[in-house]
């Protein structure tokens, strides 16, 4: 089986973060978004996956190429997104045997060892992963039958049939680019999955579905970004190959090499990136610092800061997604008042 991992598209709900950095780059407990899903098919025994690029295909490529993957990597590019049986379309000749397509901004907690397993088993045409939400109307939702086979799927209904979302992770036979070839453009002008899976059931395919029963984000806002990094930072295992002077570390706490901490307290499940500067701070539960931050006089709770970020003297900070090279500082000469430099499309909350 062959994987192609979607990692396009503007991510416009992330910004400011995604003028200068692609979506799923964007890191979580201190790793790109994207290395979840190559390890994830990866672990479930894949070994040529192709992943789509878009927009900044340069970053991706770069970042993707500077781990050494137990996988053959292909990168093939999209151009305009549009939609993800677009994807599809656009890697036919890569995709010339059975494939899992996984959208680079899901994390799930599971893996997809046990799914891709079912699949194999089941000799079907296609199999979808589905999961419980609270808000079905942000996905593709499918209906099922009184003996539990697909009915109908639909995306982003406004009255949803269910409160079974269509996780973004999918397994196909090639008879899927028969699909994709005839299908038409939906309401918001993009070639949808939904509707060439329904093409599939439509034509008597066998569409068969497993359930996820860990956790799964779809990392498309502010809030998913914090929610995915609480939920990976809550399996964490602590380890120290820092330096740590006259302070106190509670808890599951990640401190990684070069990262010094000095009269603070940091309280896990919390991960401290290389060579990471922190003084006279508290760094609280469900706190990511990627590398190279300094961190002084503050204290942080419950955020992701990225790389070479600083923070001085700045109260209290929660809640909080603040990308790379950032300064947030206490001012303390006159006229008083808060100092902004802040980019396009940016949200504060003082
Ligand atoms: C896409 C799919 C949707 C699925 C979701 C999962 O939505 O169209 O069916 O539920 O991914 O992440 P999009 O992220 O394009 O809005």
């Amino acid at each position: 089986m062959k994987a192609l991992i979607l990692s396009g598209g503007h991510g416009t709900r992330l910004r400011p973060l995604t003028y200068s950095q692609q979506k799923q780059l964007i890191p979580v407990a201190n790793k790109p978004i994207l290395f979840y899903a190559i390890e994830d098919v990866i672990e479930a025994g894949v070994d040529e996956i192709g992943i789509i690029v878009g927009p900044n295909k340069e970053q991706v490529m770069e970042t993707v190429n500077s781990v050494d993957w137990s996988a053959e990597i292909e990168f093939i590019y999209q151009g305009e997104p549009k939609g993800l049986a677009h994807a599809i379309l656009v890697a036919e000749e890569f995709l010339d045997e059975d494939f899992v397509m996984y959208l680079g901004d899901n994390i799930l907690r599971e893996g997809i060892v046990e799914h891709a397993e079912k699949f194999k088993k089941s000799n079907c045409d296609a199999s979808i992963m589905l999961a419980e939400v609270k808000n079905p109307q942000q996905f593709g939702v499918a209906e099922l039958n009184e003996d539990g086979t697909i009915r109908r799927l639909i995306e982003k209904p406004k009255v949803p049939p269910s409160n079974l979302a269509l996780v973004g992770i999918y397994f196909f036979k090639p008879v899927i680019h028969e699909a994709v070839k005839s299908i038409r453009p939906s309401w918001r002008n993009e070639l949808e999955i939904t509707d060439a899976i329904q093409w599939l059931i439509d034509h008597r395919y066998e569409v068969r579905w497993t359930k996820v029963t860990g956790w799964w984000k779809d990392t498309g806002k502010p809030e998913d970004i914090l929610e995915a990094n609480r939920l990976v930072l809550d399996g964490l295992k602590p380890k120290n190959e820092g330096e740590v002077e006259n302070s106190k570390i509670i808890g599951r706490v990640v401190i990684e090499s070069g990262a010094r901490i000095k009269d603070s307290v940091v309280k896990g499940p919390c991960i401290i990136g290389h060579n990471c500067k922190i003084v006279n701070s508290y760094i609280g539960p469900y706190t990511s610092l990627g590398k190279e931050c300094e961190i002084d006089g503050t204290e942080i709770e419950d955020s992701v800061i990225m790389d070479g970020s600083k923070v001085i003297n700045a109260g209290r900070i929660v809640e909080s997604l603040i990308g790379r090279g950032v300064k947030i500082q206490e001012f303390d000469h006159m006229p008083r008042g808060y100092r902004l430099i802040v980019g396009d499309n940016s949200s504060i909350v003082l």
